[in-house]
């Protein structure tokens, strides 16, 4: 199984990674490691996973399409966990 998991640098994400990572199945993970805090943490919780995993860690905007599908076209589930507020900009909401 290949799970996207989003939000992977932050708390949450981290450790969901990491299980499944644990557990053998391969983690597409996506992050554009914002410095809502400690942008360090972040970039530590990214590299610990590298060795694990099959793929690098996406830094990206979820709010880019392009992104979500290129993430999606590699993963057959996904399991979506960001920050509140930060999930997709009001502009987008609008359009
Ligand atoms: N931590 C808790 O105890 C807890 C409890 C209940 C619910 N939640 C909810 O779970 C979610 C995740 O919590 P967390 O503690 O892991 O938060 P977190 O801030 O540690 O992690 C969120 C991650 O998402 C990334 N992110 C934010 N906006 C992004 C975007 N536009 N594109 C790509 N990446 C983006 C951030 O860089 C960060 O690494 C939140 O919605 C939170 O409200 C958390």
């Amino acid at each position: 199984m290949t799970v996207l998991v989003t939000g992977a640098a932050g708390f949450i994400g981290y450790h969901v990674a990491e299980r499944l990572l644990a557990r053998g199945e391969r983690v597409v993970r996506l992050d554009d490691t914002n410095p809502s805090y400690n942008p360090n943490l972040k970039q530590l919780r990214a590299g610990r996973l590298a060795a694990h995993s099959d793929f690098g860690i996406v830094r990206a905007d979820i709010a880019d399409p392009g992104v979500v599908v290129g993430c999606l076209e590699r993963a057959g589930w996904f399991i979506w966990r960001l920050r509140r507020g930060a999930l997709v900009p009001r502009a987008s909401l609008r359009e």
